[in-house]
């Protein structure tokens, strides 16, 4: 293990979290922990990486359960003692572009927020003095353009209420955390094609991770507290 770069991600199973999960073990020679709901899910791609003779360790998540977040948090505590990064990857869109706030069924709004906002939360509470361990934690919130308050409009407004709360959420944590040599950035991943995307998306899921992977191993004198795409900071 030495001092290999011990990275969570969140969500793995699918989409961004699955392309992140192989970029960082294959090319940038992390060890990636791939969490899913369903841990078979992320068998396909353990074997996948095994071909070429990457490794990758599955853990069961549910970001939404208590008890299945301390689970893993023992766990890595148990077996690492350290997290490099966490990716708080997992995230859902239960609402659609006809779906009015006024409209809003309130649980839609309380289901979103579950897993968008109080997900990262109870993940990175539970996570946080495994990243403080680690003296240089990186993490990663998938936010969204649709969260930008700069550009707000009509529209998936659980999705967007979601990601503008998580935004905050990157800014308290980074000013929290500054002192132990965390960096907690939020990064937009473009319109990319996954489930929850679609299939009309310009961009591949390998793209939208550029800009994860690029944070997920930021060197010390790189940002903490901002919100980028393609690499670049954009508005709140
Ligand atoms: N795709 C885009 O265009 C786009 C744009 C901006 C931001 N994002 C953000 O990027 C992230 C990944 O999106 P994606 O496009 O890859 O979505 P996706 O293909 O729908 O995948 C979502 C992932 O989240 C997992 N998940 C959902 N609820 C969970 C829970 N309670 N506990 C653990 N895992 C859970 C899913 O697991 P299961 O397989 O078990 O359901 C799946 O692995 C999301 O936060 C999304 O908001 C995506």
């Amino acid at each position: 293990m030495g001092s290999q770069p011990i990275t969570v991600i969140t969500g793995a199973s699918r989409g961004l979290g699955r392309a992140a999960a192989s970029h960082l073990a294959t090319v940038e020679g992390h060890l990636v922990v791939a969490t899913a709901r369903k841990p078979a899910d992320l068998e396909a791609l353990r074997a996948r990486l095994a071909l070429t003779g990457h490794s990758l360790a599955c853990q069961p998540l549910d970001v939404t359960d208590d008890h299945s977040v301390a689970a893993l948090a023992m766990w890595l505590a148990e077996r690492f003692g350290r997290v490099n990064v966490l990716i708080n990857n997992a995230g859902v869109s239960l609402d659609h572009y006809s779906t009015s706030l006024l409209e809003l069924p309130f649980e839609t709004l309380r289901t979103t927020l579950e897993t968008n906002l109080f997900g990262v939360l109870r993940v990175t509470q539970a996570l946080a003095p495994l990243l403080r361990a680690s003296r240089a934690g990186r993490v990663v919130n998938l936010a969204s353009g649709m969260g930008q308050l700069a550009d707000m409009a009509s529209g998936v407004p659980a999705y967007r209420i979601s990601k503008t709360a998580l935004n905050a959420v990157t800014r308290i944590l980074a000013a929290e955390m500054a002192d132990s040599g965390v960096k907690v950035n939020s990064v937009c991943p473009g319109w990319c094609r996954t489930d929850l995307g679609g299939l009309d998306a310009p961009r591949s899921p390998e793209q939208g991770i550029d800009t994860v992977v690029w944070l997920a191993t930021l060197p010390e004198a790189g940002p903490s507290g901002g919100f980028f795409r393609d690499r670049q900071p954009i508005p709140w």
